[in-house]
């Protein structure tokens, strides 16, 4: 088991700092990556509608409760894809949510799921209200345990604390050191709102040889990855590093056991580009 720490949420549910990302990896093979991350000691698996392994990824966790595992210490997520050519206003879009949901379910194969996410908010369709209520039904219903959303900026979450009676527990929103997120981190903050990091590795591509990080990865003897990891957990964030590879599986959930300095935080806030890797999600509409 690792010492990973938990976040108590602005419900009271508590979710670990460090989760297990599965994007990209299809179907068949995030069982065996889903397997590894959970005897690894994950304990909070993320994953979504639209990365077509919810099958996959079910499978290895309840493979891992057949085994033995309490399923109050494991942490699953899955998000909506509130997308296509499918209205998502009114009492129709509402249903859509709840159908979409119950498929989420059934792939899982679990009896709940711990929390459910916006994808994204779309706001060019100005129906992220409109979901979120239909979230909140979920929520009421028992049948999910937090909700909350990914990829909303500050307009979309302003919206949502002023007309929805639920805040969401988090936001789940594109975040490393080349684009921190500060404000919104800050925004979050003054709300309630915990922040999770999607790529915290930046994708695995120039961060990780980024020759300030190298160093700082030298200096505690440590790899590049676990250095980012460390600094996404000092910053409060929650972090779902995604690898198919078993060593860094391991690797990622080693980060404890050593802390980065203020010279550290300095070489590393230096670095920050403010570019994304992904898409914009105030223009991302992706059918
Ligand atoms: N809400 C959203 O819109 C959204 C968007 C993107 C991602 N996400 C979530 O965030 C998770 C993580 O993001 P991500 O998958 O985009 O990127 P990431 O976790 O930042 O990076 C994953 C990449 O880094 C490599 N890698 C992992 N650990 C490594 C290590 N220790 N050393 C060297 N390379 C390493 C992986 O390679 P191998 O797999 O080959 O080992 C993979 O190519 C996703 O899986 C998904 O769950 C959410």
């Amino acid at each position: 088991m690792s010492n990973i720490p938990s976040i108590t949420l602005n419900d009271g549910a508590q979710i670990p700092q460090l989760g297990f990302g599965v994007w990209q990896v299809p179907d068949n093979e995030a069982t065996p990556a889903v397997r590894a991350a959970l005897q690894a000691g994950y304990r909070s698996i993320d994953t979504a509608a639209i990365y077509e392994n919810e099958d996959g990824t079910g499978l290895a966790i309840r493979e891992a409760l057949a085994g033995g595992l309490a399923r109050e210490d494991l942490y699953v997520t899955t998000k909506l894809w509130n997308s296509g050519t499918r209205d998502w206003s009114g009492e129709q879009g509402r249903d859509a949510v709840l159908r979409e949901f119950d498929a989420s379910l059934a792939k899982l194969g679990l009896e709940y799921i711990n929390l459910y996410l916006i994808h994204w908010p779309r706001p060019m369709h100005g129906s992220y209200l409109n979901v979120w209520k239909a979230l909140e039904q979920l929520k009421a219903d028992g049948r999910v345990r937090s909700i909350g959303v990914s990829n909303f900026g500050q307009e979309q979450l302003t919206r949502l604390l002023d007309e929805a009676e639920v805040v969401p527990v988090l936001n789940q929103v594109e975040l490393h050191p080349y684009f921190p997120q500060k404000e919104l981190r800050a925004f979050h903050t003054r709300h309630g709102i915990a922040t999770e990091a999607w790529s915290p590795l930046g994708q695995g591509r120039e961060l990780l040889a980024e020759p300030a990080l190298v160093k700082t990865a030298e200096k505690h003897g440590r790899t590049v990855a676990q250095v980012v990891l460390r600094w996404h957990l000092q910053n409060g964030v929650i972090a779902i590093p995604k690898s198919v590879t078993p060593s860094r599986i391991r690797e990622n959930l080693n980060v404890t056991g050593f802390e980065l300095d203020a010279e550290d935080l300095a070489v590393i806030a230096e670095i920050a580009t403010g570019k994304r890797i992904g898409p914009d999600p105030q223009e991302f509409d992706w059918n």
